[in-house]
Order: structure tokens, then sequence, then C-alpha cells
């Protein structure tokens, strides 16, 4: 493109998974280094890319309406391209070509292409990039990353678990991931930014292994370049999580204390079904190993309802275990079939209405129990990390506890990344409302540690 003209727009819209955030920071840094600008307003872009998640059914539908919406634009801005990106891009490939409403469809690992697609595009060329790759893991780029409070950054690609119900394996490909070092220097430059919370993730970001570092040693390294910065991780496989981790997640004091552990149903029979590779036996004992070394943490999974051939006595053991465990937080889901998976060849013989009570039933439990925890911590005062103003109002502020509870107060000085002490003196089962006490704490060397004394 002749740099004496102006740089044409960008506007992208993400859905799904953290990861998908991460990859549209990867995909934004692309265009960026190609003469593009990314723009927030749909109305000026010349390109509108919309990055996608194909987890389940209702995901889909969900970006079907979004595509409905940019043909009216294309309509009204002729010559104005759409693309796919992401998991939807990935299943689907050409098929999304064949209604016209859609130019390009690029999948997660071919983002390098996207400016050479773009370009061939804009002379009336559509184009189709969705070759999964056993290598590619964008080590050398920059993402084009907002400054902020808090970050996210891809540390694995791919998912080679074959849980039988899931997408990702197919959409993703196979397990890799990026050096120690190349991450570590990211967070460096991120910690100079002045960013304040780093999300290491993975699909299965446990199970990142570079060739001569596991997941426990990542999480060290990263954890010492800046003892200030908190980090955090998801998701993490029941399967894959080490021993040296849990002591890692311990011991490291600018690691939080919290751990997204999906358990997917209370059922062995069902957990065999799933091809979980655990047993709920396994999953109990590791949620008390994990309990006992991190005093304090937190920790939440995720459900999925209705799986075929669940019963409603396999429905109650999801229900009694939770039940037991008490969960910090729980998010279930409708089994959806997805086309290619193991589960699709199995009857889907759960009603939907009766999918929808038990999703129900297990979000009013978890929500009570979500409830009485955070009850027990009004009076008390937690360190926050200040991220800004609350979605409700602009006189209040919100942050997050280490163990991830959203907290609400009311604003004075606070700016966000800075660290400050609430007293908790109401809550919900969501989120925890309070007052300051004491001043903000700036300095790094002050602003360690969960809870405040
Ligand atoms: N890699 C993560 C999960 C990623 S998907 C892990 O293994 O823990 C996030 C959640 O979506 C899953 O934990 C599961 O509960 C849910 N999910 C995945 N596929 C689904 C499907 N086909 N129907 C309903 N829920 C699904
Ligand atoms: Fe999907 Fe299972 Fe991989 Fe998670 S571990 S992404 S649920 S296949
Ligand atoms: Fe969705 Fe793909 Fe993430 S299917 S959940 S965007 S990995």
């Amino acid at each position: 493109m002749s740099t004496s003209l102006p740089a044409r727009r960008v506007y992208l819209e993400t859905y799904g998974c953290q990861m998908n955030v991460a990859d549209s920071e990867v995909v934004g840094g692309i265009l960026c280094a190609n003469g593009y600008a990314l723009t927030r307003d749909i109305a000026e872009a010349d390109v509108v890319l919309v990055n996608t998640c194909a987890i389940r059914e209702n995901a889909e539908q969900r970006i079907y309406g979004r595509l409905g919406l940019f043909s009216t634009y294309k309509r009204r801005y002729p010559g104005m391209l759409v693309g796919v990106l992401g998991c939807m891009a990935e299943r689907l490939r050409s098929n999304l070509l064949e209604d016209g409403l859609v130019d390009i469809v690029v999948g997660p690992d071919e983002y390098r292409k996207l400016p050479g697609l773009m370009e061939r595009a804009f002379t009336g060329e559509r184009g189709v990039a969705v070759r999964l790759s056993r290598v590619e893991n964008y080590d050398d780029l920059t993402p084009a990353r907002a400054d902020g409070v808090c970050a996210w950054l891809s540390v694995m690609r791919g998912c080679d678990k074959f849980c039988t119900f899931c997408v990702v394996p197919f959409t993703r490909g196979r397990e890799r991931s990026r050096s120690l070092e190349s991450i570590v220097a990211e967070v460096r430059d991120l910690a100079v930014r002045g960013l304040r919370e780093i999300t290491l993730l993975g699909q299965n970001v446990n199970s990142f292994r570079d060739g001569h570092y596991d997941f426990a040693d990542l999480m060290r390294n990263v954890a010492a370049v800046d003892r200030s910065m908190r980090i955090r991780f998801t998701t993490s496989h029941p399967q894959d999580m080490s021993e040296r981790l849990i002591e890692a997640i311990a011991e490291e004091v600018n690691i939080c204390k919290y751990v997204h552990l999906p358990v997917q149903s209370g059922s062995d029979r069902i957990l065999g079904l799933m091809n979980r590779t655990y047993s709920v036996d396994h999953y109990r004992r590791l949620m008390h190993r994990i309990r006992k070394a991190i005093p304090g943490v937190a920790i939440s999974t995720d459900i999925i309802s209705g799986f075929p051939s669940e019963s409603v006595s396999d429905h109650r053991m999801t229900v009694d275990l939770i039940r037991e465990l008490r969960f910090d937080g729980a998010f279930t889901f409708k089994y959806s079939p997805r086309e290619g998976t193991k589960a699709w060849e199995m009857e889907d013989n759960v009603p939907e209405e009766e999918k929808g009570r038990r999703v129900w039933e297990i979000t009013e439990l978890q929500h009570a129990i979500a409830l009485e925890q955070n009850t027990e911590l009004i009076g008390t005062a937690v360190r926050v990390l200040v991220e800004g103003q609350s979605k409700k109002s602009r006189y209040e502020y919100t942050g997050r506890t280490d163990t991830n509870r959203s907290v609400v107060f009311p604003h004075s000085d606070e700016q966000p990344g800075e660290f400050a002490d609430i007293r908790i003196d109401r809550t919900n089962s969501a989120t925890l409302f309070g007052i300051r006490v004491g001043d903000v704490i700036r300095a790094a060397s002050q602003s360690l540690g969960g809870t405040a004394a």
C-alpha cells in the first residue's frame, strides 16, 4: 500500500474466551504493522473483522446475528469487507462464504496471512486460510494492547485432551507452547509499561511445556519479574495440576490464590463418557490438597448439564458434589452437541427443557453457596487491585481481590492500578460492597498479599 494514502481502517469485534481476546490483540499488532489502523467506530471501517467462538451452538447463533447486521453496513458502504476469524472460521471454513456476506475466513493459526488476504479481497477476490499448525504460536509478534491495569498473555495454544463434547481440539489444533524466555521478556515489557496484573492463558494452560520448563517453572519465573504485579492463569485441567504447580501458587506471594478447575460432572460414568481422564474422587482429593497447601484459596469450576445419557441420578451426584465441595464460583452450561466430536455420535437425549431445569438448579445452589461465602467476609477488609469505574455509576469504582471476587466501593482518590483495602459492609452472590480503609497502596513493596491485615 502506498504511504501517501490514508491508512485503511479495521473494526475488530471479539467473542469467546480470553484466548480470543489475546488473539485479537495479536491480529491488531499484525494489522498495524501492515499499515492498517484500528477503529472503534464501525461506520468508518473499511474492514469489519469478527473473531468468533464455536464452543456451543448459541455462540455461533450470536455471530450469525452480527453477520446479518454487518451485511446491512455492507449495503450502505459498498466495498467494505467482512472477515470471520477464530474458531467458527476454522470449523465452518469456506461454507461461510456461501451466502455472500463474508469476504475472508481466517482460522486461529493463519493470522499472519490476514494482510495479504485483505489486499486481495479489496480487488474482489475472496479468500479462506484455515490450515492448523503444529508450531505457530506468534511468539515473535507484538500484540496491540491498550494500556491498562490487566493484560492477557497466551503461553500455549491448542488442546490435545479431546474431551468428547469439545470442539476446541478441532478449532485450535495440537498443543504447542511458547518459550519461557519469550514469555518472561514480554512480561518484563508489560511491567515497564505499568500493567499490574497478568493472566497467563491456554485452553490447557498447565500442560505448558517448552522442552526445558513446565508450567510451575513458568509461573515462578513470571512472578519473579515484578513482585508488585499480580499473576493469574486460566484454564487448568485437573489431570495436569501438578504438586509443583500447587507449591508455586502457595509460595510465590504475587501469584493469585485462585484456581479455575473445571470438574464438568459429579458422576464417574459421565466423566468417563466425556473422556475427562479423572474420577470424582481424584478431583475431590486434588481440591483438598489445593485447599490445604494454599490457605484462603478460591476455586471455581465449569459444569455441563444434560450430557448424552445423563440421568436424574447422575445430575444428583453433580448437585451433591457442589454442595460438598462448595466452590467459590461455577459456570454451568447446557450441553450443546458439536459436529465432529465423539459426543456428536451419542444421542442428545436429555430434553432441552430438562437441561435448562438442571442448569437452573445448579446455578441456584451455587448462588446460595457464594452468598454464604461472601456474607462471611462482611466486616473484614479485603485488598483489591483497583480497575476503574464500576459499570453502574461513575461515583463508584471496582476492583478484584486476589481470590477474584469483585468489590465495588465509593470512589475518592483511588486510581486504576493502585491497591486499596476495602471493608466489606454488604454483599450479594456476585459482588462485595464496602468502603476504603487506610491509604491507597502505590509502592510496589507494600502491595503484596491478598487480604489486608
Ligand atoms: N479448556 C477448558 C475449557 C474450555 S471451554 C477446560 O478444559 O477446562 C469452557 C467450558 O465450556 C468447558 O469447561 C465446558 O464446561 C464448556 N463446554 C465446552 N464444550 C461444550 C459443549 N459442547 N456444550 C456445553 N458446554 C461446553
Ligand atoms: Fe475442550 Fe477438554 Fe481441551 Fe478443555 S481440555 S479445551 S474441554 S478438549
Ligand atoms: Fe470459543 Fe475457541 Fe475459545 S471455541 S471458547 S473461542 S478456543
